[in-house]
């Protein structure tokens, strides 16, 4: 069995804590560094870990399932055996330390990005913040593809962006100076993250391993025809999900699609908006264009009891029910051959978030393996989601 010594999660309101840890400085990527001290007992070599610290963006108030679902991937690597900083509640962000496990950011459902923390400065001087920063950043080795300022996506977050906005010149000009930024999309990016004036976190992400968004938001503009907002979430879905070429190999006009909890239409209004024919399913009116559109056919049907006349290309699914239940109904579908790919909605209980989509998720996934179907399934707390999140299952090729 597992043993770790991981202690028991709390919500802390100070920064002073986590800012006083000490964090491990930069690596060359990939060099898992083991510094190692000689045993007085025995005289012989105790691998001592590299603590490393990680910080993930949120939404606020997922502070503490984003550190949970992060704490759990590291552990199905190798026991956590570093001690945990306190979570700041509807922060927008979280710190875990872990003992060198790798962290897969694709797989992170809360995260909205992903960076290894090098340095914390936690009273930055009024009057010069920059030469604290600067000499922090001279400690780092390497060169970066580009320098990203952040700040949390709150309230307090969003008074601090004219200051950000300020700063954001004078530090590439000095770094530029330096020569350690380069224009270069794959090379790590540097981001200086202040959790508020006074403080910084700076730290570096993977750009084959992180979010390619600043502040790991996809910001999405709302189509001056589409019928609701609803219509930017699955707009990020598709392009957070899939990269350019499966969107074109994907989602090809003539293509067929299912919409489960359609109304008033905005998930459907970005399927025809690409010229897939749709199937919308709601007792709710379809609104705007769609209420008379040539490619949408509406039926006033119950969601869990529609099925289709012919299998389609996609389902996708916006209805409001209990996670498990959605689970249900989209395994029900693939195991039938009803759809190839599917979009779909779990929103999410206030409790035992991680624990309900564990069973959900997990459930599909038991279901398709028994059935031999393969599938790629990959979910995320999006940008546009609130109390969800969002899921992209594909057939891929059968076994
Ligand atoms: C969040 S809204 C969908 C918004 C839609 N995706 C859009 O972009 O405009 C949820 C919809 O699910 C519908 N709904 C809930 N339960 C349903 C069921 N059992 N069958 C069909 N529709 C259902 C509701 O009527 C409601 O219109």
């Amino acid at each position: 069995m597992e043993t770790q010594a991981v202690k028991p999660r709390r919500v802390g309101t100070k920064l002073t804590r986590l800012l006083s840890l000490n964090v491990a400085p930069a690596k060359p990527a990939a060099s898992a560094q083991v510094s190692r001290e000689k045993s007085r007992h025995t005289g012989t070599e105790t691998p001592t870990p590299t603590l490393t610290q990680w910080l993930l963006y949120c939404r606020p108030g997922f502070e503490q399932d984003c550190a949970q679902e992060t704490l759990r991937q590291a552990r199905q690597h190798k026991p956590v055996i570093a001690e945990q900083s306190d979570l700041i509640n509807n922060s927008g962000y979280a710190v875990v330390a872990l003992n060198e496990q790798a962290l897969s950011f694709r797989e992170l459902i809360f995260a909205r990005q992903l960076i290894r923390l090098h340095h914390s400065i936690a009273a930055l001087p009024d009057r010069d913040r920059l030469t604290p920063i600067l000499n922090a950043i001279t400690a780092l080795p390497g060169n970066f593809g580009a320098l990203w300022l952040e700040v949390p996506d709150t309230n307090d977050g969003k008074t601090l962006s004219a200051f950000v906005r300020r700063f954001q010149p004078l530090l590439e000009t000095a770094l530029r100076e330096q020569g350690r930024l380069l224009d270069d999309i794959k090379s790590a990016r540097l981001h200086i993250f202040f959790p508020d004036k006074a403080s910084v976190l700076i730290g570096s992400s993977d750009p084959y391993n992180s979010s390619p968004a600043l502040m790991g938001i996809a910001r999405q503009s709302i189509p001056a025809e589409a019928p609701s907002r609803s219509t930017l979430k699955l707009a990020e879905a598709i392009e957070t999900f899939m990269d350019k070429s499966e969107q074109t190999r994907l989602l090809r006009s003539g293509m067929t699609a299912v919409d489960l909890g359609a109304a008033p239409g905005g998930w459907t209004w970005q399927m025809v908006s690409r010229g897939i024919r749709v199937t919308a399913v709601d007792n709710g009116p379809m609104k705007g264009v769609l209420a008379k559109h040539p490619l949408v056919e509406h039926l006033k049907q119950d969601g869990f009891k529609y099925a289709p006349r012919k299998a389609v290309d996609w389902l996708i699914c916006d209805m409001v029910e209990k996670p498990a239940k959605v689970a249900e109904l989209i395994s029900a579908w693939f195991v039938a051959g009803w759809c190839k790919h599917a979009i779909f909605n779990l929103k999410l209980p206030m409790k035992q978030r991680v624990a309900a989509l564990d069973a959900a998720l997990g459930g599909i996934r038991t279901r398709l393996d028994e059935e031999g179907i393969s599938y790629k399934l990959q979910a995320k707390q999006l940008y546009h989601d609130r109390e969800e999140i969002t899921v992209f299952l594909s057939k891929t090729k059968n076994r």
